[in-house]
């Protein structure tokens, strides 16, 4: 007899990520900008931010943030990975695929990548639970990669950083019981963008604010629409975060979308748990969500059996809110001392450093180029040769 797809309770059965090996402070990158300190580290909410090494990128950091899950529960019941990122490696082919074959995942799997800004790993996600409803067999691996690169000396350029998350989307999910309805909200702008042939984003820096903002408003109100659960119901709510400040303003914001005025918790201690990773790891794009997350199941508070928000920002712009119910297990299936000890092995550059880091490039004439071990992962870009990358296990 089919499965009712709608009797499948799906959502995130395990959920890790990777960081780079190196990282600039915002003291040090305050030195050289002239910016008070405080600005960055109270203003946006950063104190450091991820940098990748040359050998490091958005397949590397992917496949070291899939390896753990793969270790714990196997590959075979794969059967999709959709990779999410905006800082793709190539027009044609899935980055996904090197991460499958770095992983020895066997070869009945459909791989592919997915754009739309930072949004992308929702669109993943939300695609993911639907292939494990109508076959609740199947799982999913869903990854997020980015390297968030903005030009040197612009606003844009303390909300850097870098990182992957990876996520076994299954029935009868350990960690993250994943609810419908969603809020949905797509407007057409030009807050921030990257054309083909820029390595670094443009961004009008209060557009895209504004945009956000707007779209927490669109997103709550399709999302009440549809019969979602009330503010109230929410222990918190995990947001994209360019930068953490954001997070905050965001929540004050739905709060006002829904009517709230004397809110149970203040928005420090209902946003704080969800920022400690991002702080320190800087705006990673599809994953930052993620790592919100993340941060707040690895943190000392107790939400097993607690309702969570999500929202999802990606800008040009899609946005979409959802929630989830923390399992009363989840404690058991964490990796909170690995996750801290990946970000506290980063090795902090100096601002000198950072300038090279940032300009350089692979070759795009086909010449072949070997690049030096450098990182502290398992994996490595170990050069280019005819156009194609080559990756291996970073002892290798
Ligand atoms: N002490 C404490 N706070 C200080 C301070 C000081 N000495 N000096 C300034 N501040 C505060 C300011 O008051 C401001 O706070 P509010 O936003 O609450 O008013 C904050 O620090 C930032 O100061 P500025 O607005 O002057 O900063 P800026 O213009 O130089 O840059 C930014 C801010 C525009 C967000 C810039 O970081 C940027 O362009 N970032 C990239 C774009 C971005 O992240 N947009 C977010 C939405 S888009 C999105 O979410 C998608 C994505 O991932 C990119």
């Amino acid at each position: 007899m089919a499965t009712d797809p709608t009797q499948v309770t799906v959502g995130i059965h395990d959920l890790t990520f990777a960081t780079t090996s190196l990282c600039l402070t915002h003291e040090e990158l305050a030195r050289h900008t002239g910016a008070p300190v405080a600005k960055y580290h109270h203003g946006i909410g950063q104190t450091a931010m991820s940098i990748p090494t040359e050998d490091e990128d958005i397949v590397t950091m992917a496949a070291d943030a899939a390896t753990p899950i793969i270790e714990r529960h196997g590959g075979g019941r794969i059967r999709t990975i959709l990779f999410a990122t905006e800082t793709g490696i190539d027009q044609s082919k899935a980055a996904g695929i090197y991460v499958h074959s770095l992983l020895g995942l066997p070869p009945h799997i459909r791989v592919v990548e997915l754009k739309q800004a930072c949004y992308g790993a929702t669109a993943a996600l939300q695609l993911a639970c639907a292939l494990v409803r109508c076959d609740p067999a199947q799982q999913v691996l869903v990854l997020a990669s980015d390297i968030a690169r903005y030009d040197v000396d612009s606003p844009g350029e303390a909300t850097q950083g870098a990182a992957a998350a990876a996520m076994l989307i299954t029935a009868a999910p350990d960690l993250v019981e994943l609810h419908t309805p969603s809020g949905l909200f797509t407007r057409d702008g030009m807050d921030f963008w990257r054309p083909n042939y820029r390595t670094t984003a443009l961004v009008d820096g209060k557009a895209s604010s504004d945009a956000y903002l707007t779209a927490v408003d669109g997103a709550w109100h399709d999302y009440q629409t549809r019969g979602g659960l009330p503010f109230e119901k929410l222990r918190t709510v995990c947001y994209h975060q360019p930068f953490t400040r954001m997070a905050h303003k965001a929540h004050r914001r739905l709060q006002q979308a829904a009517s709230i005025t004397a809110p149970l918790h203040t928005t420090d201690d209902a946003i704080g748990p969800t920022t400690t990773y991002n702080q320190v790891i800087g705006n990673s794009y599809t994953a930052s969500m993620y790592l919100a997350l993340t941060s707040l199941l690895d943190s000392d508070t107790d939400l097993g059996g607690d309702s969570i928000g999500f929202f999802s920002y990606g800008s040009g712009s899609v946005a979409e809110f959802f929630t989830g119910t923390i399992t009363p297990r989840y404690r058991a299936h964490l990796r909170t001392e690995a996750h801290r000890a990946h970000i506290a092995r980063r090795q902090p550059i100096d601002y000198d450093t950072y300038r090279h880091l940032h300009t350089y490039s692979l070759p795009t004439d086909g010449t072949p180029h070997e690049v030096t071990r450098q990182t502290q992962g398992r994996y490595r870009l170990s050069g280019i040769r005819h156009h194609q990358r080559q990756y291996r296990t970073a002892q290798s």
